[in-house]
């Protein structure tokens, strides 16, 4: 696919309108208490959800993170129209609390992850996240460092390849296809997806591989978790981005597959109960919780969503509110 085509005509944004309703009066309140909203785009993307946000808000001020440099370079040209509104900044999410610390703000008003790999990364062949097609095994979201998909899998010895496969994938073949990559690499060192793809599917039984979806796919998927350090990334990153909202404000978040959704929950529902004691005879303040849920579970697309666009089908999105800072005062 070519670089060439802007970024709004490449992408539809998740729940794009959903997302802006929920950091609405987060939003609308802090520009009327203060002039102006401030937001954090954790997952910047190709600029959907961002732009939707700078269309419809006038007073917000956005701060867009992405780790992969050439969605910031294209989301930039689709945001240039609000630049002045706009810091753009090449982060990890985890590192959310510095980088607005270090812009100057004290605290946001919202915040939003849209997490995983973008059309983008999928759509363009030579990163190698897609199992259909044949490209240079590499899968780094930020291509400027780090281990690629093709280190893993030439130098990860036969447990820890089936660990991975079997966690980060939930591959119930996870042995099998761990010691057909070793049997492989032995014989020559991977290098592209499209090898990589044949060997696993003959190392998943054909009946499996007949009703399973894509035999290729739990594994690929595990890979690029384990690549990007994704699952370790997001345990550290919600937690941060919480303890950087002010009071009222919102953190949406919409994860693509279970193990992503779980760690959500567990830090919503830990900052959306009472800390107090079992037994305790009255809620201190200090144990109050400090967040409220806004989502009742979880929300996902209508089928009209996914009709129109079918990456959409596994989204399922999660919304908290913050409701009281700390008893001393303290952000988090
Ligand atoms: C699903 S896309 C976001 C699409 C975006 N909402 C839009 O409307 O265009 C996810 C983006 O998050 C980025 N990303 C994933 N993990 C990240 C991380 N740990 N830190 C920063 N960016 C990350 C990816 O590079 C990708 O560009």
């Amino acid at each position: 696919m070519s670089e060439e085509r802007p970024a709004s005509e490449r992408h539809v944004p998740v729940l794009r309108d959903r997302c802006v309703n929920l950091l609405a009066p987060a939003l609308e309140a802090a520009a009327a208490a203060t002039g102006r909203a401030v937001v954090v785009d954790a997952t910047l993307g190709m600029g959907g959800h961002s732009e939707a946000m700078l269309e419809r808000f006038p007073n917000l001020h956005l701060i867009g993170l992405d780790r992969d440099t050439q969605a910031l370079r294209l989301a930039g040209e689709r945001l240039a129209p609000w630049n002045d509104r706009i810091d753009l900044v090449h982060a990890v999410y985890d590192e959310i609390a510095d980088v607005v610390t270090d812009l100057g703000f004290d605290s946001i008003d919202g915040v939003l992850f849209d997490l995983g790999v973008s059309s983008l990364q999928l759509d363009e062949r030579g990163r190698g996240f897609a199992y259909s097609y044949d490209a240079p095994l590499d899968m780094r979201m930020d291509t400027s460092r780090g281990a690629t998909a093709a280190d893993v899998v030439n130098t990860y010895d036969e447990a820890e390849l089936a660990s991975v496969i079997r966690r980060w994938g939930e591959e119930k073949f996870a042995r099998r296809i761990a010691a057909a990559i070793v049997a492989a690499r032995d014989e020559e060192p991977f290098s592209t997806t499209g090898r990589l793809v044949e060997v696993i599917r003959t190392a998943v039984p054909a009946a499996a591989a007949r009703t399973g979806g894509h035999p290729a796919k739990r594994t690929f998927q595990a890979l690029r978790i384990e690549v990007n350090e994704e699952l370790d990334v997001l345990e550290r990153a919600i937690p941060a981005a919480l303890s950087v909202l002010g009071v009222g404000g919102r953190a949406v978040v919409m994860s693509y597959h279970s193990l992503e959704d779980k760690i959500v929950k567990s830090v919503f529902a830990a900052e959306s109960s009472s800390s107090a004691p079992k037994g305790f005879p009255v809620e201190l303040e200090e144990h109050k919780p400090r967040f409220r849920r806004l989502t009742k579970g979880t929300e996902t697309p209508t089928a009209e969503e996914i009709a129109e666009n079918p990456r959409a089908a596994s989204a399922r999105l999660r919304a908290v509110e913050r409701i009281r800072t700390s008893r001393d005062g303290a952000r988090s």
